[in-house]
């Protein structure tokens, strides 16, 4: 088997367990996806080298903004933002968030990439994919376009490791171990196999899921772990016994690595 259709295997076998589409999760998370990324710190980790390699008059590609944790903030450094994502209710919220702070550089494509890709010919200065690529099943076209399209390309995502404690989650209340997510560990040997050098650094991130409130983190384990209410004292339970009050919040506290990949255009000598 090759790298790409280990990655293509893992895709369809995580998609094969959820009970959602990929469009169906981002429609029900849009809300909740800002707090996400507040309340976790990949953005103040990776938004720095990002800056470095950007000016005023820069263009910069991202893959599915979501919220618009990176957009808005690149956005207020560079010329422009194009952003793809195809998810409605993101586009939604990430409007939203950029119509408050006044950004107006920022173009959103209706588009997942492997769709919209393809007819972008302009130049960038960064592409910039952000946890966004993880059901992409053409991801050695998307990869060759981003190649073609940018001069800078980073990629940042999980190395597939699953806590201890969600592990346990799963199989008490789904019956089985979750399906890992398609991860560094398909991408990077993907990479190479395409003949494209990365800078790899293995970033330690937190992974904090946090509530306003007990109820709000009931209803959203039990929308994740497809529960109906018959279960929700139970999970009650098993999730009092992980969760933590920090000042006025509720919340699962954890750390994770993630993988940052760098790509420079001039340093790969091959034709995308
Ligand atoms: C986990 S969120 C990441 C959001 C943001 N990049 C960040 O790091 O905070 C994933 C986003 O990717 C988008 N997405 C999923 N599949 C995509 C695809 N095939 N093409 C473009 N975006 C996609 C989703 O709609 C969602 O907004």
């Amino acid at each position: 088997m090759t790298a790409l259709e280990k990655w293509q295997a893992q895709v369809r076998a995580c998609r094969s367990e959820r009970s959602e589409s990929e469009e169906q999760v981002w429609q029900r998370l849009a809300q909740w996806y800002g707090d996400w990324a507040r309340h976790n710190d990949y953005v103040s980790r990776v938004l720095p080298c990002l800056l470095a390699c950007v000016g005023e008059q820069s263009r910069v590609l991202e893959i599915g903004p979501g919220s618009g944790a990176f957009a808005i903030r690149l956005a207020r450094s560079v010329g422009e933002v194009v952003a793809l994502e195809p998810s409605p209710n993101m586009r939604t919220v990430l409007e939203h968030n950029l119509a408050n702070v006044g950004i107006g550089n920022v173009q959103i494509l209706a588009q997942r990439a492997e769709d919209g890709l393809a007819e972008l010919d302009d130049a960038f200065d960064l592409a910039l994919a952000s946890h966004s690529l993880y059901n992409i099943e053409p991801i050695d076209r998307v990869i060759g376009d981003l190649m073609r399209l940018a001069r800078h390309v980073v990629f940042l995502m999980g190395v597939g490791a699953q806590s201890e404690w969600y592990h346990a989650l799963h199989l008490r209340f789904c019956g089985k171990s979750p399906v890992p997510v398609a991860s560094f560990c398909e991408f990077y040997p993907m990479l190479m196999e395409m003949g494209i050098c990365a800078d790899v650094e293995i970033l330690m991130t937190r992974s904090n899921y946090v509530y306003d409130c007990e109820d709000s983190m009931l209803d959203w384990w039990q929308g994740h772990l497809g529960l109906d209410a018959s279960r929700r004292d139970e999970l009650r339970a098993a999730l009092m016994g992980k969760a933590e009050r920090r000042g006025n919040h509720i919340g699962i506290y954890g750390v994770n690595r993630s993988a940052l990949m760098w790509i420079e255009r001039e340093r790969n000598q091959f034709s995308f």
